[in-house]
């Protein structure tokens, strides 16, 4: 049952800084992500995840849990301490290479990355030319002291990525989980950059969210573990809804590559402002393992009872950002469409990422519907997040579920007192289906799976 007036017609957007500035207005408004601190100013583009994003955010990151553990069974989990010694990173080689080049211009004071200057010759700030300074390395890590006293012995950093966690913790994870190489280690949590150029929203931040694997295989096995994951992570994102044209795999150039990673493919998204990273998928050897045993004084390799030989696994590490991600499928599942004359705004997410699966909306506020659609709303709870809204339109109320993402509405209205039905109405088809009570739950659950 649909009324043949409301096919939608959809609006061609183009993909550039309009779009963008619509997608994060959308956020703010309906409560994904609010500027950090913003009764004061806001703070250095830092974030916060409303009522909405949280939801978003964390289906991300169970989507990406469920694909890299809870499928698999060569791949363990890990929640390492995000304040760490100094050893780690001194070992890991953050210390000394985790810097960008940093050049101040001389007129304005603003600061920039060197690499990020689209000429390096002008300040894009104040429009002065020749007036930078000689570029110099700037670490990225936040120091700070763990303890009262702010002394030398006392340094700590926090994480700029989770990924080491996850190598100092590689005998006690091997000891415990009875795995062998080939088999991973994954992780998702907060890592912190103290980057030059934040910017583009939460596409780069000084606090952001990551999503980790450390995949450890025999060294002989490397590049087909290498091409399995580039191909695994890309598909990953498809099987999530961005479509084809907006991902694609880019190999890094000799010269792009890190000081651990003997090869490395980014897995790129179009951006509004053109093609950009969404993930690095790397081949980091037996980099990490053998600096971690010479500075540690452990080993940390893998005896194969089988071929009577030890050997220091290689490791292949997709590495992606859950904040990243998120504005990625937010910016491909923004659409408008006209339906009777007037815009529709859909977020066209993938119901196993949208924030609510289902809302409630009782017809009319009178109390006659009020128990009733209570009742709906306790028997779908259980299996669904739901929201529940009674104010304003009905037409309104779909609308505003259009915009967060819900892919189904179900309407109890006064017919429902009589017939033990309500309507199911589809986000992006805006079809109608009366479905009775008993059967609600299994109708949703076979379309959400
Ligand atoms: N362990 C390897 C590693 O951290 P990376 O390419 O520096 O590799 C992995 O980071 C992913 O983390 C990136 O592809 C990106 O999605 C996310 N990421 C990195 N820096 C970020 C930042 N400042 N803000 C938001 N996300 C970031």
């Amino acid at each position: 049952m649909s009324d043949p007036t409301d096919v939608p017609e959809p609006i061609d957007l183009p993909n550039d800084a309009t779009l963008m500035e619509r997608v994060v207005n959308l956020s703010k408004r309906r409560g994904f992500v609010f500027p950090s601190a913003e009764i004061y100013g806001g703070f250095r583009s830092t974030y916060d995840y409303g009522p909405i994003g949280v939801l978003l955010l964390r289906n991300v990151k169970d989507a990406w849990w469920r694909s890299m553990v809870q499928l698999r069974d060569d791949v363990v989990g890990l929640d390492a301490a995000i304040l760490s010694p100094p050893a780690i990173w001194e070992a890991s080689g953050h210390l000394s290479n985790f810097t960008d080049p940093l050049v101040d211009c001389r007129v304005c004071h603003e600061r920039f990355r060197e690499d990020q200057l689209d000429d390096r010759s002008t300040c894009p700030n104040c429009g002065a030319t020749d007036s930078f300074t000689e570029a110099r390395q700037f670490n990225l890590m936040f120091k700070t002291h763990a303890g009262p006293v702010e002394s030398d012995s006392a340094v700590a950093y926090l994480r700029p990525e989770t990924a080491q966690g996850m190598f100092v913790n590689f005998a006690n994870v091997l000891q415990t989980s009875r795995k062998k190489p080939p088999f991973g280690i994954a992780q998702m949590g907060k890592s912190f950059r103290n980057e030059i150029t934040p910017g583009n929203f939460v596409f780069r931040t000084r606090e952001f969210e990551q999503m980790e694997l450390e995949f450890f295989v025999p060294p002989d096995e490397a590049n087909r573990w290498y091409e399995y994951w580039c191909r695994t992570r890309l598909q990953w994102y498809l099987d999530l809804g961005i479509p084809e044209d907006k991902l694609r795999l880019r190999a890094h150039d000799p010269d792009e590559l890190s000081h651990y990673s003997s090869g490395t493919s980014d897995v790129e998204f179009l951006y509004p402002w053109g093609w950009g990273e969404l993930e690095g998928v790397a081949n980091r050897g037996d980099y990490d393992l053998t600096q971690h045993a010479n500075a540690s004084g452990e080993r940390l390799d893998y005896f194969d009872q089988a071929e009577n030989s030890r050997y220091t696994p290689h490791v292949i590490e997709p590495a992606a950002g859950a904040t990243r991600a998120m504005m990625a499928f937010l910016l491909a599942a923004y659409s408008e469409e006209e339906v009777r004359g007037e815009t529709r705004t859909v977020l066209r997410l993938h119901p196993r990422l949208a924030p609510y699966k289902v809302a409630v909306l009782p017809l009319s506020k009178k109390d006659t519907l009020t128990p009733l659609a209570r009742d709906v709303l306790g028997r779908l709870q259980p299996w669904f997040m739901c929201d529940y809204d009674e104010t304003q339109a009905i037409g309104r109320r779909y609308r505003r579920q259009d915009e967060l993402g819900t892919p189904y509405c179900v309407t109890v209205d006064f017919d429902s007192l009589d017939d033990h039905a309500v309507t199911v109405r589809e986000r992006d088809s805006m079809a109608q289906n009366r479905v009775a009570l008993e059967g609600l739950v299994d109708h949703l659950r076979d379309r959400l799976a």
